[in-house]
């Protein structure tokens, strides 16, 4: 019996030994030896079926190792705590924190916001419209026919013979045209795709579609509502002008172009020299595209304008690399703040 608890005595702070400063380590000690079944508990309790002689001496020597465990654990567990506050100790507190990465928003998605705040301040109300789109709205409703060349196997992503992926936002000038009835002021800003891609071409990309219809609205109103958008979106000093052009849905048409922005007008690279630069196109609603929807074009008129939003975003900020926007660089992403 001596010799047991001499063994399980030299057991325990050997274990504590190899506890070391650990408070967990330290506790495991303590409940394996002097917990309510542990290991020289236990022994307390056999003293009653020794020989009455044997239980003084066998006695006191259980309550010394008892007391010496005790000791010894109170001792690690001063130790132990001696440890974190020496460890606190060495803690740099001017070391600086950790910065979270704060996400934000994508300069295309902020250009977009920018155009369509300028354009609600104007009455207009935004809408969206499907990505995969009926080849009906995305052509033939806005006066494409089925040969023109903008429905040419190049540009189109066909998902089947009916259904392309949107070549451009105006499809929701149909969708909007055909559930209401004029008056009608909408801006539509989303993703457009075309089989396309080089320096300045990507497949997918970004337009904002507006049209505004009711009773007398002229090409005057257009040109109204453009140049305030110009000056609102590059400053009041930039110069606006309205160059004729074609598109199947709109009659006349007529491209915008802004004073290059880079120059000033005075011809660079980025303008080829002309001082000019193209943003948008716009023009009056055609009758054939009102008839689609059932409007009586003799009643009302309208205009209807698109733009690319990345090309304004580089004009805006100066950036030259329209890949920038698609590659994911925070180096890039990270200016926009
Ligand atoms: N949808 C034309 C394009 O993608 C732009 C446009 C919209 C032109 C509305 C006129 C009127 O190029």
């Amino acid at each position: 019996m001596k010799d047991k608890i001499n063994q399980i005595l030299e057991n325990a702070l050997n274990e504590l030994e190899s506890a070391s400063t650990d408070p967990k380590a330290i506790d495991t000690v303590r409940v394996k030896y002097l917990g309510r079944k542990g290991e020289l508990t236990s022994l307390f309790k056999q003293l009653g079926k020794l020989p009455p002689s044997d239980r003084p001496s066998v006695g006191k020597l259980l309550n010394e190792a008892r007391d010496k465990l005790e000791e010894a654990i109170e001792t690690a567990i001063k130790e132990a705590k001696q440890a974190v506050v020496k460890a606190v100790g060495k803690f740099d507190v001017t070391v600086p924190g950790r910065k979270p990465l704060v996400g934000r928003l994508h300069p295309i998605t902020q250009t977009a916001r920018e155009i369509c705040r300028i354009f609600t301040q104007m009455g207009f109300e935004v809408v969206e419209g499907p990505e995969i789109e009926l080849d009906y709205y995305n052509f033939e409703a806005l006066n494409i026919p089925k040969d023109h060349p903008a429905r040419d196997m190049q540009d189109t992503f066909y998902i089947s013979e009916d259904v392309v992926l949107r070549t451009h936002t105006s499809p929701i000038q149909i969708r909007v045209m055909e559930k209401r009835k004029p008056p009608i002021q909408i801006i539509a800003p989303g993703k457009a795709y075309r089989c396309d891609s080089d320096m300045t071409h990507t497949p997918m990309f970004h337009q904002v579609e507006g049209l505004m219809v009711g009773k007398d609205v002229s090409f005057a109103d257009l040109k109204g509502v453009l140049t305030i958008f110009v000056h609102q979106m590059f400053g009041a000093h930039v110069g606006v002008r309205f160059r004729p052009s074609f598109f199947p849905f709109t009659e006349p048409s007529a491209e915008v172009d802004i004073q290059c922005v880079i120059c000033n007008g005075e011809g660079c690279r980025v303008c080829s020299h002309t001082g000019w630069l193209e943003i948008l196109g716009s023009g009056m609603v055609d009758p054939a595209v009102f008839q689609m929807v059932g409007y009586d074009p003799e009643e009302v008129s309208g205009f209807a304008f698109g733009m690319g939003i990345e090309r304004i975003a580089m004009l805006k900020w100066g950036i030259d690399d329209l890949r920038l926007f698609f590659e994911n660089d925070l180096r890039f992403l990270d200016q926009f703040a």
